[in-house]
């Protein structure tokens, strides 16, 4: 039978713990995945005592609490602190979610944040998406149209925006596309729920004139055909949002146009 064994450098090791401050009664310990670049060393989990009577409600407020107080090292995105420029995504207590949604005490016990899976990691919790934005380029995310340009707005019928609703919500944060199996074991030819969902919104969207070539660029057998309806996208997307479906739309048009 194969054995596989990880990669020595790829082992996590114990970090350091910073204990909570002295006085502190509601103690709740992160334990957060580091990596640096720079040094040579395995990726270590370091643990962090969170006094939460002097803390935000949030993940997110513990790491910035953390990144402020505690170790200025540690590193991770973030920019909106609402849920919608999708930067802190991350692994928290084992699902993909924003770490300014996700309450703390929504977590029993310690709370274990690690960088989202299956990509590789720039520092801590910072993932590469250097492919994945490649990827939603490759769709070219924009409304194409080939009659000229109107005088005013492109007009929609309130049925055809309500084909939108589902799509436009998704703030590209990839919490989708890395639970994903077929995107662990194919990154570089399927294109993951995230991008899939991005493609249907064009595809769906009534003032786009492009439909048949974006639906002849998804025609293969990985870009789309990937998906094997596994469902861990639709369940793990933070904002409620179905990408599943939609790549299942845009199989059905892909079949519709072959009968
Ligand atoms: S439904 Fe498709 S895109 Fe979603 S997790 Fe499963 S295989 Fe991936
Ligand atoms: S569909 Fe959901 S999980 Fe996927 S990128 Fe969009 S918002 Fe994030
Ligand atoms: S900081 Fe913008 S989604 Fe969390």
């Amino acid at each position: 039978m194969a054995e596989f064994t990880l990669p020595k450098n790829s082992k996590i090791k114990p970090g350091k713990t910073w204990p909570a401050p002295a006085g502190a009664r509601r103690v709740k310990k992160f334990r957060v995945y580091r990596w640096d670049p720079d040094t040579k060393e395995n990726p270590r989990l370091d643990t962090y005592e969170v006094d939460l009577d002097q803390c935000g409600p949030m993940v997110l407020d513990a790491l910035i609490k953390i990144k402020n107080e505690i170790d200025a090292t540690l590193t991770f995105r973030r920019s909106c602190r609402e849920g919608v420029c999708g930067s802190c995504a991350m692994n928290i207590d084992g699902t993909n979610t924003l770490a300014c949604t996700k309450y703390i005490s929504d977590v029993k016990g310690d709370v274990p944040v690690y960088p989202l899976p299956h990509m590789d990691v720039v520092k801590d919790l910072v993932p590469d998406l250097t492919n994945a934005i490649a990827q939603l380029a490759a769709i070219e995310p924009w409304l194409k149209s080939k009659s000229p340009p109107p005088t005013r707005e492109r007009l929609q019928s309130a049925e055809e925006r309500s084909k939108l609703d589902g799509l436009w919500e998704c703030i590209l944060c990839f919490c989708c596309t890395t639970s994903c199996p077929s995107y662990w074991w194919n990154p570089d030819r399927y294109l993951g729920p995230a991008v899939l969902l991005q493609a249907y919104r064009w595809i769906a969207d009534s003032r786009d004139e492009e439909t048949g070539e974006r639906l002849d660029q998804l025609e293969d057998p990985f870009r789309l055909y990937r998906c094997h309806t596994i469902m861990n996208c639709s369940n793990t997307c933070p904002k409620g949002l179905n990408p599943a479906k939609a790549i299942a739309e845009t199989k059905k048009l892909m079949l519709a146009r072959k009968g």
